[in-house]
């Protein structure tokens, strides 16, 4: 079975892999990558304590103290390898307008031939993991299966926590089932005899996609989205392409449970960009005010969206686990995420205390005159003291530091988290981080209007990518970097699919805006934020009973003061006014922006949506 350029190195097949084209794949890949050794994942227990330990003894963990975090690890990246690369992520389609004008375009043969010596011999002297996972549950017919090949341990651990990975994604391959192949390296091959450094990663970097044949090539980063690939390269680039093929969506959304004191359980999926608040939001704690209301994590990350013979939208969240921001999270903002984390996490890029344990800015947050650490190693491996930070603003942890745990360990996680028939949703929130302008929440009138709402969509930047922090930039849907074709067709795919479902008779999910963001003049948040969303949450849940009360804008339907539940918060009217209000000015700015959003898009860009921007230019101007 062995590739004749293989030159002697052994394919360590296991026997129950009887795939035919994964198996001359595989081969074809340590062909070209030239690792010494090839190893498949069996997903197993013994094997991921067996990586770690391995892990442990190159550097690349430490193990923290079991007596405060049992089976947890730290891992600190090379400062140069912290976020997604969004100026090095690639959607090569054969033609230029199927990637669209907002996704970073070569064609499919020019890459691969870029490709072809980045990847000669680019696992020299590492172990090629073959890392095979499903996405979503094993076996279920809206899952669909990858396979993984990287040269990190580090991947393939933090494979076994965010996906079903191991031998029985094999068993459904069976002989000739379906796989997206996903190739992964560091682009750090070792000489012979070369010890390596603990984060191994290349200056270049290449993210790419070939979306007509479903494949993924990643060079250069260990980090996140960069390497997990499962994640927002097949679960959002690749499926994006499958569902608009199959007339199903992927979207970049945390979807949850939320059941009032009679009972009654919705289902709502949310939007917000990255480092905006999907996980605090799908974990929320209900507030004082709100007894007997309770919510349940379904997903905190990405959601697959399948239109069910009912006429309802189902979603499933396709992951396993959480790869979610260290930074914030405290038992204020996030407890069950907090609880989450007692036990069995990979932390990644967040400081080390004294006592073997982990922290990140906003941990003393969560008590009055709780005390930082007199002292801890940053994730630099630095010295890190309250004095140092005071004088240098050296950060403890990471601004994308992040933790990878398991869904199970989420004592909100939602019964039917793990079903595949997924959740019915009755709404969908669009979100982005605004300072000002863009009001607490809005209901779209109708799913044209909702759809515009999500797509002239604006938020600012955060440290979940390279690049500058606190630009607003048009953020549609929050699928900006993770659209894998023309976001105007994505437009278009949103609005057939409503059509489709307007058509069956169904009634359609709402679709609501937030903006958790809005900063007073002292440059603070008004609005205080994660569990007191259960307040803009339980209106839209009135909205959706037809009970409660809104006003009509320029742009929508929004709340008044007194349609809010204010039971167990002190927040005044006039509070309420500065995070609601719309300035007509800056209204004009904002949609001079929607402009130069759909200048961009032109080519393919739904009548319906300029129709839906004169008409609300319209009402802004009446
Ligand atoms: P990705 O994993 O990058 O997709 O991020 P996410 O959308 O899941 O964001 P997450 O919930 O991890 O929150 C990111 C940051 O925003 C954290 O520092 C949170 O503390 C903060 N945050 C979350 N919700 C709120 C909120 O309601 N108000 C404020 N002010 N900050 C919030
Ligand atoms: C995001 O950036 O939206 C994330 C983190 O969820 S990563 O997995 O790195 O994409
Ligand atoms: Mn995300």
């Amino acid at each position: 079975m062995n590739h004749p350029a293989m030159q002697g190195l052994s394919l360590n097949a296991p026997s129950y892999v009887k795939n035919a084209r994964l198996i001359a794949w595989v081969a074809d890949m340590a062909a070209l990558c030239k690792p010494d050794t090839v190893y498949w994942c069996d997903g197993s227990e013994e094997e991921y304590q067996r990586l770690c330990q391995q892990l442990v003894d190159a550097g690349t963990l430490t193990r923290l103290n079991p007596a405060k975090r049992p089976n947890s690890f730290l891992a600190c990246s090379d400062p140069s390898d912290v976020a997604r690369v969004e100026d090095r992520t690639y959607i090569c389609s054969s033609k230029k307008e199927d990637a669209g004008p907002t996704n970073n375009w070569v064609a499919p043969d020019e890459m691969r031939a870029t490709l072809q010596p980045l990847f000669d011999g680019c696992m020299r002297g590492r172990t090629m993991y073959v890392v095979p996972f499903s996405m979503g549950p094993l076996g279920s017919p809206i899952a669909h299966i990858g396979v993984e090949l990287s040269d990190s341990p580090y991947v393939a651990i933090n494979m076994k926590i965010m996906t079903r990975m191991g031998k029985a994604v094999f068993d459904v391959l069976g002989v000739n089932g379906q796989f997206v192949p996903c190739v992964h390296t560091v682009g750090a091959p070792l000489a012979a005899g070369e010890k390596g450094v603990k984060w191994p990663c290349n200056k270049t970097k290449y993210i790419v996609h070939y979306p007509e044949t479903r494949e993924i090539w990643s060079y250069g980063s260990g980090y996140g989205g960069n390497a997990l690939l499962g994640k927002k390269c097949f679960a959002l680039r690749i499926a994006s392409n499958m569902g608009r093929d199959e007339g199903w969506l992927a979207e970049h959304m945390l979807i949850l449970g939320v059941t009032n004191p009679q009972g009654k359980k919705y289902h709502v999926a949310a939007a917000f960009p990255s480092a905006c608040g999907k996980t605090n939001f799908s974990m929320l704690v209900p507030p004082a005010g709100f007894e007997g209301w309770t919510v349940t994590t379904i997903g905190d990350d990405i959601a697959w969206i399948k239109p069910g013979a009912d006429g309802k939208l189902y979603a499933i969240n396709p992951e396993a686990g959480y790869f979610g921001v260290a930074p914030g999270t405290n038992m204020l903002t996030n407890p069950n995420c907090l609880r989450s984390l007692d036990r069995d996490v990979i932390f990644t890029n967040v400081g080390l205390t004294d006592d073997g344990d982990v922290w990140w800015e906003g941990m003393e947050q969560d008590a009055p005159g709780k005390a930082l650490p007199a002292h801890l190693i940053d994730w630099q491996g630095k010295d890190w003291t309250p004095q140092i930070a005071k004088e240098t603003g050296a950060k403890a942890a990471h601004p994308n530091s992040r933790f990878t745990v398991a869904a199970t360990n989420n004592p909100a996680l939602d019964p039917a988290w793990n079903d595949p028939a997924g959740v019915p949703l009755d709404a969908f929130i669009f979100g982005g981080r605004r300072s000002d302008t863009v009001p607490l929440v809005t209901e779209g009138r109708n799913w044209v209007e909702g759809v515009y709402m999500a797509a002239t969509m604006g938020s600012e930047t955060t440290a979940a990518i390279t690049g500058q922090v606190g630009v607003v930039r048009r953020d549609p849907f929050a699928m900006l970097a993770f659209a894998g074709y023309n976001m105007a067709d994505y437009f278009q795919h949103w609005l057939n699919v409503g059509k489709k479902l307007e058509a069956s008779g169904a009634k359609l999910p709402k679709i609501f805006t937030a903006n958790w963001f809005r900063k007073g003049a002292d440059g603070k948040f008004v609005w205080p934020g994660y569990g007191e969303n259960m307040r803009v949450l339980k209106w839209m849940i009135d909205r959706i009973e037809g009970q409660g009360k809104g006003q009509e804008h320029f742009t929508g339907i929004s709340p008044a003061y007194e349609d809010l539940n204010w039971t167990g918060l002190d927040f005044s009217a006039q509070q309420f006014d500065s995070v609601i209000s719309m300035d007509r000015s800056a209204w004009a700015k904002e949609l001079a922006l929607h402009e130069e959003l759909f200048k961009q898009l032109e080519h393919h860009l739904p009548e319906e949506l300029t129709q839906t921007k004169a008409a609300i230019e319209k009402r802004l101007a009446a």
